[in-house]
């Protein structure tokens, strides 16, 4: 089959590329010109850092333990992604508070009503590392993406930021320098793996919700990546193979903290951690996968 160009696939939105199958022209306006309230709840990341296992916790927090809607409502009309095509027919005008939705933009993309109204955010970031790995196998199972090539090639366009959603640092310190920080709760995919019970409480906590020790326990029983991976709401398996072929690679792939070790080699592992730590030197977040 022929190989598709970055050119042929994405466009490019306020200086990043973005899939141009997901995102036409009128997605992107319907973005730009959409009205946050200030109840609504942004799950926000990097593409691979963890959305689909938000967009299966948070729903089950907000409705204080309603199992139904995981079980019947796909994870991306339960959870919209602002700026994909499905947000425009899926009238969330009117959807009731707290509305909550998925964004892959960066804090410098986000619409001028984010600014004014302030919703709430959970942000969520993962060992960039792990990322490329997500992001490698991901690349070469979705039709709708460039194929990565070799590890080398995908990790020069990796650290360049000629990805979708551009650069994993610039999203990254992006949102870490954001303003209204109370607003914004930072998590990260190696908490969530370390304590997931744990991080229930704190996403119950910042969404004003206090629940029962039981049912947090429940909720994060359900959102394994065990559990997660039986869930055809969430497992991606009701898209088509043309669209992700998820016999190349599952969506729900490994679910691991540290699957980099398994196919860095020692010089891309150095080279990673040089552009990293050159990027990352003015961030002072204590990142998990630093210790
Ligand atoms: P891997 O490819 O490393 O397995 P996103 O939803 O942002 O695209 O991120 C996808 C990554 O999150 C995949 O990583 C996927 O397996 C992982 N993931 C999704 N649900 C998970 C869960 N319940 N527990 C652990 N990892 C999960």
């Amino acid at each position: 089959s022929e190989v598709m160009t970055e050119k042929e696939l994405y466009s490019v939105y306020k200086g990043v590329y973005v899939p141009k199958l997901l995102h036409p022209t009128e997605s992107l306006k319907y973005a730009e010109d959409f009205t946050f309230r200030s109840d609504d709840i942004i799950i926000v990341t990097y593409p691979k850092s963890g959305t689909t296992w938000m967009q299966e916790i948070l729903p089950l927090v907000v409705s204080e333990g309603d199992f139904t809607v995981v079980q019947s409502v796909p994870n991306w009309d339960r959870v919209p992604w602002l700026e994909e095509h499905r947000a425009m027919v899926l009238n969330l005008e009117n959807r009731p508070s707290p509305r909550m939705f998925a964004t892959h933009f960066h804090y410098s993309m986000m619409p001028q009503s984010y600014f004014q109204n302030k919703p709430k955010v959970i942000y969520v970031m993962r060992n960039p590392k792990d990322v490329f790995t997500s992001s490698y196998h991901y690349y070469g199972m979705a039709s709708y993406l460039v194929k990565p090539g070799t590890w080398d090639e995908f990790l020069t366009k990796f650290l360049d930021g000629k990805v979708m959603f551009g650069s994993w640092f610039d999203h990254v310190k992006g949102w870490l320098n954001a303003e209204a920080k109370d607003r914004i709760l930072y998590m990260t995919y190696e908490e969530m793996i370390w304590d997931l019970k744990d991080s229930v409480s704190k996403i119950s906590d910042f969404v004003g919700k206090s629940l029962s020790t039981e049912l947090i326990e429940k909720i994060a029983d359900h959102c394994t990546f065990k559990n997660m991976k039986q869930n055809k709401m969430s497992n991606y398996s009701l898209v088509p193979e043309e669209f992700m072929n998820q016999k190349k690679s599952e969506f729900l792939r490994k679910g691991i903290c540290g699957d980099w070790k398994n196919y860095f080699t020692v010089a891309q592992a150095e080279l990673f951690d040089f552009v990293y730590k050159d990027k990352m030197k003015d961030v002072n977040f204590k990142f998990m996968w630093d210790e």
